[in-house]
């Protein structure tokens, strides 16, 4: 038994309207997982300026994730729903991480690495240490379980060793190791255009992703629009792997379905592609069209939305202040 009361968190960045890929790999766990545990819930708009950001687009980004949160089943009142700036323990954990964490291990994430390129030199110093802003997101909350989508297995690793050096340092077992909750046929949803490539905010083709603001014609025409071939549907799960852009839409409709790919699968092989993405768009379109004419009733009243995040950065910080007053002890801050 583990002495750490159980509590899941995880956070969004509101850097555009959401995509199906943050629906199916976070969203989605999100909602199920209140049935069992305390969620907190965070708009992580620290993180969304690591890269440059237009302020009013992150003020309207803000209210867009928040709306998405609930549209999609996010019980505000009974869980934490907030934004990460509200609730100043995030930075002033973050810097006692910075100064935990090693610049060996932050030189080793593959995403900083994609995100950098050849331009290393030239990015945000933010963005190197952004793994380490995640990790205080985690354990300002002390938080035990973490939804999230594939691409953010490393950064979830990155926060156990952070909390286990900071336990070693300090002679304690003040911080629980979290552990990542990587599940559904959807933990990576690829590009509609690439089957090799993760479906993301910012690949330049819109017919990339289906978004959860999309109307229902656009959500079946970007499935009719994406990549496949001119052969049959395969039936071995092998010929299936060989296929990425099949193996997505199979993926993407069991996560659907809530079915197994290898059911969906039988019920496809041999068919044509029309059949499978005409299925595909109706079960988009039943999951979307509800969840986006909510995000656009919520967005017209943008008082209520405040208040929503006011009340949450209250049931936030007060959960975030007295652990942060702990490790200022622990540090010998106080
Ligand atoms: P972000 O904002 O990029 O994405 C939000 C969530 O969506 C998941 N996701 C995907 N899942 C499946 N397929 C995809 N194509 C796909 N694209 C995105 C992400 O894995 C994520 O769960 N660093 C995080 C935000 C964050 C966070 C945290 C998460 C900040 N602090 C603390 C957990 C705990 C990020 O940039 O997610």
């Amino acid at each position: 038994m583990t002495k750490f009361q159980q509590r899941v968190f995880s956070g969004v960045q509101p850097t555009g309207a959401l995509h199906l890929g943050n629906y199916l790999g976070a969203i989605k766990n999100f909602v199920e997982l209140q049935k069992k545990y305390e969620c907190v819930y965070c708009v992580v708009d620290q993180h969304a300026i690591t890269v440059d950001q237009n302020p009013s687009e992150l003020r309207s980004n803000i209210l867009e994730v928040l709306a998405s949160f609930i549209a999609a089943g996010v019980d505000y009142k009974k869980q934490i729903i907030f934004q990460q700036s509200s609730v100043p323990a995030h930075s002033q954990l973050s810097w006692i991480f910075n100064c935990v964490s090693r610049i060996g291990w932050l030189n080793r994430m593959t995403q900083f690495k994609d995100k950098a390129g050849k331009n290393r030199e030239n990015v945000s110093v933010g963005l190197m240490v952004y793994p380490n802003l995640m990790a205080a997101d985690i354990l300002a909350y002390l938080a035990t379980h973490v939804p999230v989508g594939d691409d953010q297995k490393q950064h979830l690793e990155l926060s156990r060793d952070i909390a286990q050096k900071f336990n070693n340092d300090f002679g304690v077992d003040f911080f629980p190791l979290p552990e990542p909750l990587i599940y559904g046929n959807a933990t990576r949803v690829m590009s509609l255009r690439d089957g090799t490539k993760k479906m993301s905010k910012s690949d330049p083709s819109e017919f990339s992703r289906i978004l959860l603001t999309d109307e229902d014609e656009v959500i079946i025409s970007k499935v009719r629009k994406a990549k496949s071939d001119s052969e049959l549907i395969p039936s071995s799960t092998e010929d299936l792997n060989s296929k990425p852009e099949c193996l997505n839409l199979i993926n993407i409709l069991s996560a659907c379905l809530n079915k197994d790919s290898s059911e969906t699968l039988r019920s496809y092989s041999g068919k044509e592609y029309s059949i499978l993405k005409k299925d595909l768009g109706d079960s988009l379109v039943q999951i979307i069209s509800p969840i986006r004419k909510e995000i656009h009733n919520l967005l017209n009243n943008k008082d209520e939305l405040s208040n929503i995040l006011s009340t949450g950065t209250e049931k936030a910080s007060a959960i975030a202040n007295p652990i942060l007053a702990d490790i200022y002890k622990i540090v010998g801050f106080k």
